[in-house]
């Protein structure tokens, strides 16, 4: 099969490596990724104007594509691909609506019933976002309707230091985008869970954590995601698998709302839950892989991912996907001044760095697999596989020494400390 990929990340490295197990691969790139370059035989810049990667996807007689970043499928690309007899494995422009307008993807919890749903509303004027605030009590997390890049949400007691700054921030959003999302503020651990689907079924892949604050022990600004956490047996230590349940019941609605509002999803659906002391609750829903989770649990991946992409197409998905029963820690290495002042840096990394227990995937990066050149953005992705959490932490540290040059990495993912905390619930 000829497989063209959309993207060029950390989380497209991982799917690219998947892909080439057992097919030819294709790839449009943002950014001169050395792996994914390696691994594909024919690659094309990404381009705005759809027709451009429908003409490349036609002289490679592509048999199924995917599409890994946000970006690119509020795009028309996935419809144009359609249009042109390729079949593709990812969401229309408007189901990706589930992801690209959170009010979108708010008034279908509403419409549905769909359990775990966050009071919320969207405002459109600034009087009533005065009136708001001044009538309604609490904290509230103050979110732009569309794509912010893991950066534009801002909640009150973590970014936002009261009600002052709360409505400087929402008034920001709503004049530059005529509308702002105010949630209120739900507190729990997070965890993320992503599926495949065809519109019908529905194949659930192991739960993972993502670590978005750029500091240790949680703090400082939100990132892309420093670094991620999957366990055996699906679940993580702090998350009940009730709890695990409810959201899969969650992500089952979704789905079969979307279909019956005449807005079938196909693709990846990944939601990101929240486990409070009065229920899971749904903090975003995306229409894709998320990255660094889905690293995680493409490295545990056991099926033929192609034959799930055409699965997906052709809406005959199998719900039991097979993935090795193991733990996993991924950080992510970063340029100095990531997430606030970033410089650009360069990396060696000596051969032999990979083993049975240890990957390593290529992000926002260029030059070759063993001197990469970063961007401003996430650089390498290291990912240990241990029988347990700690131990998969244990092994990406001691990776280190095969990398050298400028960069921050949060060492504190995946330690015993960090765990005993959460298991404590502290
Ligand atoms: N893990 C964050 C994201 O993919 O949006």
């Amino acid at each position: 099969m000829n497989v063209l990929l959309v993207g060029s990340g950390g989380r497209e490295d991982a799917i690219a490596r998947k892909i080439r197990e057992t097919d030819t691969l294709y790839s449009v790139i943002m950014n001169d990724n050395p792996s994914i370059i390696k691994l594909s035989r024919d690659v094309i810049d990404y381009s705005t104007d759809s027709q451009k990667i429908v003409d490349f996807a036609r002289k490679n007689k592509i048999d199924i594509a995917f599409i890994g970043p946000d970006g690119v499928l509020e795009t028309d690309l996935v419809d144009r691909l359609s249009e042109n007899h390729i079949p593709v494995a990812s969401p229309t422009q408007k189901a990706a609506k589930i992801e690209t307008s959170k009010e979108y993807m708010r008034s279908l919890m509403k419409k549905y019933r769909i359990r775990g749903d966050i009071e919320n509303t969207v405002i459109t004027n600034s009087e009533y976002l005065k009136e708001f605030f001044h009538e309604n009590e609490g904290e509230y997390a103050v979110k732009p309707i569309g794509l912010t890049g893991g950066k534009g949400v801002k909640v009150m007691g973590l970014q936002l230091n009261g009600t002052a700054e709360a409505m400087a921030y929402a008034s920001e959003i709503l004049e530059r985008d005529g509308k702002v999302l105010l949630e209120k503020r739900e507190t729990g651990e997070e965890f993320s869970i992503q599926a495949f689907t065809d519109g019908t079924h529905i194949a659930f892949m192991p739960v993972v954590q993502d670590y978005k604050r750029l500091y240790e022990d949680d703090l400082g600004p939100n990132t892309g995601g420093m670094g991620s956490i999957s366990d055996k047996n699906f679940t993580l230590p702090f998350i009940t698998i009730d709890s695990v349940n409810d959201a899969r019941n969650i992500l089952r609605k979704i789905v079969n709302s979307m279909k019956e509002d005449g807005n079938t999803f196909k693709g990846v659906m990944y939601g990101q839950f929240m486990d409070t002391s009065h229920g899971v609750k749904v903090i975003e829903v995306n229409a894709r892989f998320a990255d660094p989770e889905s690293i995680n649990v493409l490295t545990l991946f056991k099926s033929n991912l192609v034959d799930v992409f055409l699965d997906i197409y052709s809406g005959t998905l199998k719900e039991n996907l097979k993935f090795l029963d193991k733990a996993t820690v991924l950080k992510y290495i970063v340029p100095p001044g990531y997430g606030i002042k970033p410089v650009e840096s360069e990396l060696v990394i000596k051969d032999g760095i990979e083993s049975d227990n240890f990957k390593l995937y290529y992000s926002s990066v260029s030059g070759t697999l063993n001197r990469v050149k970063t961007s401003k953005s996430r650089a390498l992705a290291l990912i240990g596989i241990g029988d347990s959490i700690y131990e998969a932490s244990d092994i990406v540290e001691d990776k280190l020494k095969y990398i050298s040059g400028d960069y921050y990495i949060r060492h504190d993912i995946g330690t015993e400390q960090m765990l005993t905390r959460k298991i404590r619930g502290q």
